[in-house]
């Protein structure tokens, strides 16, 4: 297993470009299921979950390539209808197959993805949609085994609570549905937005794109035809590099950003005292005077990601004064917290609120990487501690961060990636 030893206490400087979003490129991959013919997606990041969905596509049937950054996946001579658990558990977002299967084959079996260290992450609310539209689901030996023997219907949808991935599958079911389908109270995303975008430009009318409802007029079942893709830059990416140049107060700057993506960090940022020049498709930041602590509560887009929270903990531990961060999508998403106090920071965790006290002297220690986010967390708080910190089980990053050592390695940090 790898790890990463970082020795901290240095100001970076340079430039970095940001890759493509993985959590658009998920939905945009299991959208290919759609299309019935080759589909070309550029700007792909290659990260583990990327190869992770690829695998399960290939695994259903389909054919693929992947050089550099550019993917061609041939999904229509997808003949098996089962995403197993052995791939379902590695990613919870293989669950994104399921509309689209049951809306092209009328039946899937998509292994149920459980649990994961943020939380329970239920998936009733895809289900009862899907439901709604028509489809009979049960729950057997761990799988999601859903029937549509006469196709999916539209109808209208209100959910409950805001779910990103529930409304990407309910709108790729939708696409091929009879009819038309509104989704009331849809996540908007970015990510979102360019799943809709792409199939309203692929024979799939979708009105209220970037809203919270949706209004989807299926093809009743006819494939689709899908132009080249580019996925959108990774704004958490992006936000967590915007963390790195803050925590160790230097300045660095980020090429292929989309800062309208990223207002509700940059305000964030600017209230602890940052500033910022913003190009054209690139972000300067620029070191602060003096650090405030600031006030965080999580929330859908464009509130502040939860995505982002840990790595704000992190940029908190050093500010010129106490912050809050409120964490109200996850139940759990607190694991760094335990990790970071044994770096020397001062965190009282009171149920969703974690009040983190400024000016604290980080040491270096060996840590562990708990999920995807609270790694990157880890590792900013490395890059500003006294010593070694050595961040173990970094397959968590991997999923999500292309070469995040190397890039850090760019911008003058002492990483190194080592075996254990
Ligand atoms: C997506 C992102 C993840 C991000 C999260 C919130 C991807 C691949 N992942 O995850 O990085 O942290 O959005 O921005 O895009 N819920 C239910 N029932 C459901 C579905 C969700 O109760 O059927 C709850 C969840 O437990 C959570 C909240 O709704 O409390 C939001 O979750 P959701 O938006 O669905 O997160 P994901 O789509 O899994």
């Amino acid at each position: 297993m790898d790890y990463l030893e970082i020795e901290g206490n240095n100001k970076l400087s340079g430039t970095i470009t940001i890759d493509g979003a993985k959590n658009a490129a998920l939905p945009l991959l299991a959208m290919t299921i759609l299309s019935q013919s080759e589909v070309k997606i550029e700007n792909l990041p290659r990260v583990n979950d990327v190869f992770t969905m690829l695998k399960l596509l290939e695994n259903l049937g389909a054919s693929y390539s992947f050089e550099g950054n550019c993917a061609k996946i041939d999904a229509s001579s997808i003949h098996n209808t089962t995403a197993i658990y052995d791939i379902v558990r590695k990613m919870r977002a293989s669950i994104l197959t399921l509309g689209p299967l049951l809306a092209r084959f009328g039946k899937c079996e998509v292994s149920l993805p459980g649990g994961c260290a943020i939380g329970q992450r239920p998936i009733d609310l895809h289900l009862k949609a899907l439901e709604m539209m028509g489809a009979e689901i049960v729950i057997e030996q761990g799988y999601v085994r859903a029937t549509a023997p006469e196709g999916l219907k539209g109808t209208t949808i209100v959910f409950d609570k805001i779910t990103v991935t529930g409304t990407e599958n309910i709108v790729m079911a939708a696409a091929l549905a009879k009819g038309e389908t509104k989704i009331i109270n849809a996540a908007k995303e970015p990510e979102v937005v360019q799943l809709c975008e792409v199939l309203n430009a692929s024979g799939v009318k979708i009105e209220g794109i970037g809203s919270d409802e949706l209004i989807i007029h299926g093809t009743e079942q006819k494939l689709l035809t899908i132009d080249t893709i580019s996925v959108i830059p990774d704004r958490i990416e992006a936000g967590t590099y915007l963390c790195a140049g803050a925590i160790t107060n230097s300045e660095i700057t980020l090429k292929k950003v989309n800062h309208t993506h990223l207002f509700a960090i940059i305000l964030k940022l600017q209230e602890m005292g940052f500033d910022f020049d913003l190009g054209q498709d690139s972000i300067t930041i620029k070191p602060a005077v003096k650090t405030k602590g600031t006030k965080i509560i999580t929330s859908e887009y464009p509130g502040f990601p939860t995505d982002m929270q840990a790595q704000f903990m992190a940029l908190a531990l050093v500010a010129e004064g106490a912050s809050s961060i409120d964490e109200k999508l996850f139940e759990n998403r607190f694991m760094h917290v335990s990790e970071l106090i044994r770096m020397g920071a001062n965190i009282i965790l009171s149920n969703h609120t974690a009040t983190v006290e400024g000016n604290n002297e980080l040491n270096g220690a060996d840590v562990m990487a708990t999920d995807l986010r609270a790694s990157s967390a880890l590792v900013l708080a490395a890059l500003v501690a006294k010593g070694t910190t050595k961040v173990h089980r970094i397959y968590h990053l991997d999923r999500g961060y292309v070469g995040l050592e190397k890039k850090l390695q760019q911008l003058g940090a002492k990483v190194k990636r080592l075996k254990e």
